[in-house]
């Protein structure tokens, strides 16, 4: 446990080593003179109740913080109040204190949908020509909360393409009721067979690992690919990805990862700090200088 006179935060999780959450949060408390410190916390699964007791009985003095791998869905199973977003994920990355109780939220789809406003503003515009689509690659934990933010944002048609096309249907199974709701469709693909709707998509979006330094390469062809489609990829080692350089070879506006998990550590800041951060070029140069 790091000390400081003011205000603590913790990113949890086994292993936490490579976790960029203290550097990028270092530099908002820097940046906006706040008095505390976010530290990381390795934390074995089997002591994450009790590490989350000691929060609440004040044992412990973190106001709160982020949980990552392989804490996300058990943060929430130990929640006394879930946000809507969690609930809607099964999974929590954002957790605070509030008089004894645990409160958890999900700030992953805030942080990939706050990324393409600001990297092109109009890329959920309605679409004269018809339904907005999108191509999702993956189906994994991230894949979940981008598929959520897309529906929330009037997607209509969703392309979930993924190696197990198996975790693919599971994860459109997952949002059969909402995806009811919001009059959306959401069809389960392998990898292979969505190249074939890369024609109508609005928008492309990697949420694999691969592409990612040391990964496998990421084996999409953008051959059929409109100028107008938005392409983004949450893999930001490399910053620009084989297929962000593909796509903007092309003349497409591609979107890169970085800025997401920038976007999603604003509204835990806030709540942890009491000051909403801005994400700033000086914020991910910081970032930039340690990938
Ligand atoms: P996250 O929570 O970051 O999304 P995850 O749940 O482990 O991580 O999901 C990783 C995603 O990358 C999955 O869609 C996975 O495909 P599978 O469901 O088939 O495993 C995909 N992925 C990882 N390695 C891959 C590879 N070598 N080829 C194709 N897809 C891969």
């Amino acid at each position: 446990m790091v000390e400081s006179t003011g205000k603590n935060a913790c990113v949890i999780g086994y292993p936490i080593k490579h976790s960029r959450s203290p550097r990028l949060h270092g530099f908002w408390l820097q940046h906006y003179g706040i008095e505390g410190c976010y530290a990381a916390e390795s934390i074995a699964p089997d002591a994450l109740p009790t590490f989350m007791d000691s929060l609440k009985n004040g044992t412990l003095q973190y106001c709160g913080g982020n949980a990552t791998i392989p804490h996300k869905e058990a943060v929430l199973a130990l929640a006394d109040h879930a946000d809507e977003t969690a609930k809607v994920l099964g999974a929590a990355n954002t957790y605070w204190v509030e008089d004894g109780a645990l409160h958890v939220s999900n700030t992953d789809t805030y942080g990939f949908l706050g990324n393409l406003d600001e990297g092109v503003p109009d890329w959920d515009a309605p679409k004269k020509s018809g339904i907005k689509t999108a191509i999702v690659l993956g189906a994994g934990g991230a894949s979940r909360a981008i598929v959520y933010g897309l529906m929330t944002r009037g997607f209509k048609s969703i392309i979930l393409a993924n190696r197990t096309v198996k975790r693919a249907h599971a994860l459109a199974d997952h949002f059969s009721e909402l995806a009811l709701a919001n009059d959306c469709k959401i069809m389960p693909h392998s990898l292979l067979q969505a190249e074939a709707y890369l024609s109508q998509a609005d928008l492309l979006v990697n949420t694999t690992s691969l592409g990612m330094v040391g990964q496998d390469d990421l084996v999409f062809s953008l051959k059929s690919i409109p100028i107008t489609t938005v392409v983004t990829d949450i893999v930001y080692t490399p910053l620009e990805t084989d297929l962000l350089k593909e796509a903007r070879a092309n003349g497409n506006r591609t979107v890169d990862g970085l800025g997401m998990l920038l976007h999603q550590a604003v509204p835990g800041f806030e709540k942890w700090f009491g000051v909403r951060p801005e994400v700033t070029d000086a914020l991910r140069n910081h970032v930039l200088q340690d990938l």
